[in-house]
């Protein structure tokens, strides 16, 4: 039937729920818009007894996931279920079956994302994924299809609410990680494990998601570097404040000569870039390209109706090539050659730092750092020394110009083991956008 599709989903939580309440809500805008008529025929759930916040025909909910992959009245299967084992099994039974499948997914996307998507390509079925990324922004159809005739030349993202959040209140409140963390798992920003927020990996996830979009190859989920905030220390946060700048946690895409850049870090942002102003919870992208130039996303990263709205995009991708009997036309992910498929190791990379050093109160001490960091052609643009707040110890604040991030760990590395150096160095990466 052309101008009917038949929707199961997989998963009734809380985007499974925001999905159906947005689908019957707008049910016949959806309808005008897309000639289609979409109707939900099942719904996989694991605990059939629990209450939810909307009711739906008991007749269309089983425990039994085969009824919604393999089922014969279903065209599309929506993958809400996360994780990546069970989802893995559910998305390839369903696309094997020749069914489209949009998941939300982003650790599913990021860990098997050349697999899935050679399943698709064999079954002649889509498989979309906006809702993995950046929960309501619709950055995944703004590479894919705003930005189709440009070369990507860097993306920057904030794509972890939760950390957004915890930078936000310590650098406005002067409050520390920890109880901050807690209060953002208690507003439920967090995720079940919230060390995937608060040691990068969900943004990992995301960045490896949106690089391999923009370079056309499954870029290793391993090869990326993730660094997250749940060791960033409040001095430092106040230091980059003094300095004129803001502490983000962000997705680094770039690139540079031949090679592609990607990475996760708490990086120091001018205080004046678009970037550095998005706070509490919300995410942004912006992202260059050769022809467009600079262009920002802003908007929910998270929640029940933003990550449904990014879901039910989809589902209309998915009913207008029903519809049209066009699967493919919009290819959620073209496979090609263009770019090199190796990441540009971490020691290779290129940029300015801030570096905290404790160093002790003598004689001598900074013409000892200095003269290491020039070994290391190492060029410093700033040096501050504050007053000692112990006896012996002095925290030393240093911005550099532009080097290479061997050479700094090098140096670093160096000056932690001299007799002047009283802790572990401290080293924040700037970007100037
Ligand atoms: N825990 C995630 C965040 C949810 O904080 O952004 C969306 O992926």
């Amino acid at each position: 039937m052309a101008d009917k599709l038949r929707v199961g989903i997989l998963g009734f939580g809380t985007v499974g729920t925001g999905v159906v309440k947005g689908l019957t809500k707008n049910a016949e805008l959806i309808a005008f818009r897309t000639g289609m008529t979409i109707t939900i025929t099942r719904i996989a759930v694991s605990n059939i007894n629990r209450k939810r916040e909307i009711e739906v025909n008991p007749a269309i909910i089983t425990t039994d996931a085969s009824q919604v992959t393999d089922a014969d009245d279903i065209d599309l299967v929506v993958e809400l279920i996360g994780g990546t084992d069970l989802a893995k099994d559910y998305v390839l039974a369903a696309l094997n079956n020749g069914k489209s499948v949009v998941t939300a997914n982003k650790s599913l996307i990021a860990k098997h994302g050349e697999e899935l998507f050679q399943a698709a390509k064999k079954s002649d079925a889509d498989l979309y994924y906006e809702a993995s990324v950046a929960g309501g922004i619709p950055i995944i159809k703004g590479l894919r299809e705003g930005f189709a005739g440009n070369h990507i030349e860097c993306i920057y993202g904030i794509l972890n609410g939760t950390c957004n959040y915890i930078l936000t209140r310590m650098e406005n409140e002067g409050v520390d990680f920890e109880p901050v963390l807690k209060e953002a798992q208690a507003l439920g920003y967090a995720e079940a494990d919230p060390e995937l927020d608060v040691e990068g990996w969900d943004a990992a996830h995301k960045t490896c998601i949106l690089g391999s979009l923009a370079y056309g190859a499954w870029y290793d989920m391993d090869e990326v570097h993730v660094e997250g905030i749940s060791t960033l220390d409040q001095q430092d946060v106040k230091n980059a404040a003094n300095l004129g700048y803001k502490i983000k946690l962000l997705g680094i895409i770039k690139h540079d000569s031949d090679q592609v850049q990607m990475r996760v870090h708490p990086t120091l942002l001018p205080q004046d870039k678009m970037l550095a102003k998005v706070d509490g919870v919300n995410n942004s992208v912006c992202v260059t390209g050769d022809f467009v130039g600079d262009a920002m996303f802003y908007g929910q990263g998270a929640g029940m109706e933003a990550t449904a709205s990014s879901v039910i995009s989809d589902i209309v991708d998915v009913a207008l090539n029903w519809k049209h009997k066009v699967n493919n036309r919009l290819p959620a992910f073209v496979e090609h050659t263009h770019y090199q498929k190796n990441l540009l190791p971490m020691s290779e990379i290129v940029c300015r730092y801030y570096i905290r050093l404790a160093l002790a109160d003598k004689p001598g001490t900074l013409g000892i750092v200095t003269s290491i960091f020039g070994k290391y052609d190492i060029s410093l643009e700033t040096v501050l020394q504050t007053a000692s707040d112990s006896t012996n110890s002095v925290p030393v604040i240093i911005i550099t110009h532009q080097a290479k991030e061997a050479n700094i760990r090098a140096a670093l590395k160096e000056i932690e083991e001299s007799p002047v150096s009283d802790a572990k160095p401290i080293m924040i990466r700037i970007e100037d956008m």
